[in-house]
């Protein structure tokens, strides 16, 4: 026996795990790319579901094969009568969120494939999950606004047809591409911690819709896809771009981790905040608001002290929390919204998984008492 003692990576921080195939951040560049495109060429140029097929399928749709991936993503939109009258049973106090990861294990109950795990099956599973999200996540906040759900409309694409169905109305084609822009940026970020999750989970051979389940469970902390609730519930906390200095002084001495800022993996900035951000401050100058002008202010006034303070940079959530507000989605809806674009990311992953699998289970360095004797019972 070797009396090193072994080398501990708490949180799994640098350690690399498996290869994939998906995506890579290159951080010399700190740039993103999904199957080798940047993914800012991907957020100008593609719309999401040329994303979502490229992540799946590696390569981006030509026309004939996009039209018959766009028709087979429609027809799965509608939620059926079971589906609908369960998810309005869940209590309005539970997160959007907890709705979501209900549906999700339902759709699994529900599924008579649940237990084949085989590509084609795992690939009509992911559709339909990417189909029917959008429309839980709208039913579910016209719910909590006391209005009834809007049915998706199968001639609108996937970004315009989720306005449509949270507020029976398409915004501006510039407000739309924002949208889109940013679930492109969410679509996928290699072995995050939700995506990881999902993979651990696939690792044991168990089932899709548990392995996402698993995976929404992860993503739902503040620490992940919940920082961007978090950042707009900071941003009303502070109120006043004035007081954005004084504010972060007393929440940095109280040990606050400021929420929309920070990275494991990017250290000098995500590389997906410069699109984000343009597509802010678009939103913003079509605006002409007061309101959202000092959102903005206060907005630009911490992203500038966190910087000059802890040289700490905004992550992905920071411009997308305030963008999310601005479009008028409610706070709750935010993390959701991001599981609607990850989606994508957490099915091609997998995929990859079960294609070359390993059981993922790490070791533990014990650190409790040593082996001592059961004392008799107090009986
Ligand atoms: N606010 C204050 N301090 C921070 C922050 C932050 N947001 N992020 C990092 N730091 C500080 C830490 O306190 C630590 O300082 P110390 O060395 O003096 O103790 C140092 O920077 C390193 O931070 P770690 O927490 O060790 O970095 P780690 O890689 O573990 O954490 C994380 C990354 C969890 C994202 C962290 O930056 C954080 O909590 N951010 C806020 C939550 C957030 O925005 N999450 C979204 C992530 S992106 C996404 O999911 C799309």
């Amino acid at each position: 026996m070797s009396n090193t003692a072994p080398e501990i990576h708490r949180g799994l921080a640098g350690v690399v795990v498996d290869t994939t195939e998906i995506s890579t951040v290159i951080q010399e560049t700190n740039s993103l790319t999904y199957r080798g495109y940047p993914v800012q060429d991907l957020a100008a140029r593609r719309s999401f579901e040329e994303v979502a097929y490229l992540l799946w399928y590696g390569e981006l749709p030509d026309a004939r094969r996009l039209a018959d991936f766009q028709a087979r993503e429609r027809a799965l939109r509608p939620l059926d009568r079971t589906t609908s009258e369960l998810l309005v049973r869940l209590p309005e106090t539970c997160h959007p969120m907890d709705v979501l990861r209900t549906a999700v294990s339902f759709f699994g109950a529900e599924d008579p494939t649940e237990d084949d795990g085989s590509l084609g099956a795992n690939r009509a599973k992911s559709l339909t999950l990417l189909a029917k999200l959008p429309t839980v996540v709208a039913a579910d906040q016209r719910r909590r606004r006391g209005l009834d759900p809007i049915p998706p409309d199968p001639e609108l694409g996937y970004a315009q047809n989720f306005f449509h169905m949270c507020f029976g109305a398409v915004p501006a084609p510039e407000v739309v591409r924002c949208f889109e822009i940013s679930l492109v940026l969410y679509a996928e970020h290699s072995f995050n911690a939700s995506t990881f999750t999902a993979r651990v989970v696939t690792s044991t051979l168990s089932d899709l819709y548990s392995a996402v389940t698993a995976a929404i469970g992860a993503l739902k902390g503040p620490l992940h896809g919940g920082a961007n609730e978090a950042v707009m519930h900071m941003l009303n906390e502070i109120g006043d771009p004035q007081r954005a200095e004084e504010w972060l002084t007393e929440a940095l001495a109280s040990k606050r981790k400021i929420m929309g800022f920070g990275h494991r993996v990017y250290k000098y900035g995500d590389s997906r905040v410069p699109i984000m951000q343009e597509a802010l401050e678009r939103l913003v100058a079509r605006a002409a608001d007061p309101e959202v002008t000092r959102l903005a202010t206060l907005h630009a006034a911490l992203r500038h002290a966190m910087l000059t303070r802890k040289g700490i940079h905004p992550n992905l959530d920071y411009p997308a929390g305030l963008a999310y507000h601005l479009m008028g989605f409610d706070i709750p809806a935010f993390t959701p919204i991001f599981v609607m674009s990850r989606i994508t990311g957490w099915t091609a992953h997998i995929t990859e998984q079960l294609a070359h699998n390993a059981l993922i289970r790490p070791l533990a360095s014990y650190a409790g008492p040593d082996q001592r004797a059961v004392p008799a019972g107090a009986g």
